[in-house]
C-alpha cells in the first residue's frame, strides 16, 4: 500500500485526479470503477476541471441501492450522472451502475460480473470507506472472496447515510455491490478517505490485521493500492511519518 498524505481532502485529491489523468492519457480506452458518497466529490471536480478525454472511456460503479426509482435523486445513478458524468463526454452505454429495480437481482448481479470480465476488468477502481470499514457496500463480516450481490446494510451505515436523506428510515435496507472479490481483481485500487470520523478504520484497514471486520483491509493482499488521505483521516495511523518520508523521496519517476 502507498500512503499519499496531503494537507486537505482538496489537494489529496488532486494527486488521486493526477493518477487517473496518467491512466486515461496512457489508455484511452481505459475501464474505471468509480465510488459515490461525499468522499469522491472533490475528485471528481478536479477530474472535470481537467477536461479530460473519457469518449473511449467504460465505467462500472461499485453500488447502488434497492428499490430506489432510478430518478430519486438519492440514487447513485443520479449521484453519477450529477457530479460527473454530465460534465464530461463519456457515452451513456459506456456507463454501467447496478439497477437497484433489476427484477431478478441474483441474475443481475452476475451478469455485471459477466460485464467487467467482457470489457477485460477494471484498470482503476475507487473507493471511499465508511465509519467501519465498508469499502463498496461490502459491511463488516462480508466475504473476502464475495462477487456483486445483494445486501442489507447495518444500522451504522443506514445512519451514517441518513444525511442525505429526509431520515435514517428513508435509507433503503437492501443494495447491490460488488463483492470484495471483485474489487480485488482491479488493477489498481485508489482508496480515498477524509475527516477525523475516518481515522479509526484507516488505521484498521492500512495497519490492522486483514480481517471481515474491517472489510478494506483485503486491501493489504492486492498489489497495487494508493490511499489518499487527509490529515485528519491520517490521525490513527502508527507508521504516519514513514509514509510521509516515503512520498518525500520518491525517485522521479514515480512522482505524479
Ligand atoms: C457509502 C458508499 C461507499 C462510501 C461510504 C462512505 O455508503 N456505499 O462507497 O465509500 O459509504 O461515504 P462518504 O464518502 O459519504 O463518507
Amino acid at each position: 500500500m502507498e500512503i499519499i498524505i496531503r494537507d486537505t481532502p482538496e489537494s489529496a485529491s488532486v494527486v488521486a485526479a493526477r493518477i487517473i489523468a496518467k491512466q486515461l492519457r496512457d489508455k484511452p480506452d481505459s475501464i474505471l470503477g468509480l465510488a459515490t458518497g461525499s468522499t469522491p466529490l472533490p475528485l471528481y471536480r478536479a477530474l472535470i476541471a481537467m477536461d479530460l478525454d473519457w469518449g473511449k472511456v467504460t465505467t462500472f460503479n461499485l453500488d447502488e441501492y434497492i428499490g430506489l426509482p432510478r430518478e430519486h435523486p438519492q440514487t447513485y445513478h443520479s449521484f453519477m450522472w450529477e457530479n460527473l458524468f454530465r460534465h464530461t463526454n463519456v457515452r451513456p452505454e459506456s456507463v454501467h451502475i447496478p439497477d437497484g429495480n433489476a427484477a431478478d437481482i441474483p441474475r443481475h448481479c452476475s451478469e455485471y460480473e459477466e460485464q467487467i470480465r467482457a470489457a477485460g476488468g477494471i484498470d482503476i477502481q475507487v473507493l471511499g470507506i465508511g465509519t467501519d470499514g465498508h469499502i463498496g457496500f461490502n459491511e463488516p463480516t462480508s466475504s473476502l472472496a464475495s462477487r456483486t450481490r445483494i445486501k442489507t446494510l447495518t444500522r451504522q451505515t443506514r445512519a451514517d447515510n441518513a444525511r442525505f436523506f429526509g431520515s435514517e428510515d428513508e435509507v433503503p435496507k437492501h443494495v447491490i455491490t460488488m463483492g470484495i472479490g471483485t474489487i480485488m481483481e482491479a488493477r489498481m485500487n485508489l482508496l480515498l478517505a477524509f475527516g477525523e470520523n475516518k481515522a479509526r478504520a484507516i488505521a484498521e484497514a492500512v495497519e490492522g490485521p486483514v480481517t471481515s471486520f474491517n472489510p478494506a483491509s483485503a486491501l493489504q493482499m492486492h498489489p497495487v493500492v494508493k490511499v489518499c488521505l487527509d490529515e485528519p483521516a491520517a490521525t490513527g495511523l502508527k507508521r504516519a511519518d514513514y509514509y510521509r518520508w516515503v512520498d518525500a523521496n520518491k525517485p522521479a519517476w514515480q512522482v505524479f
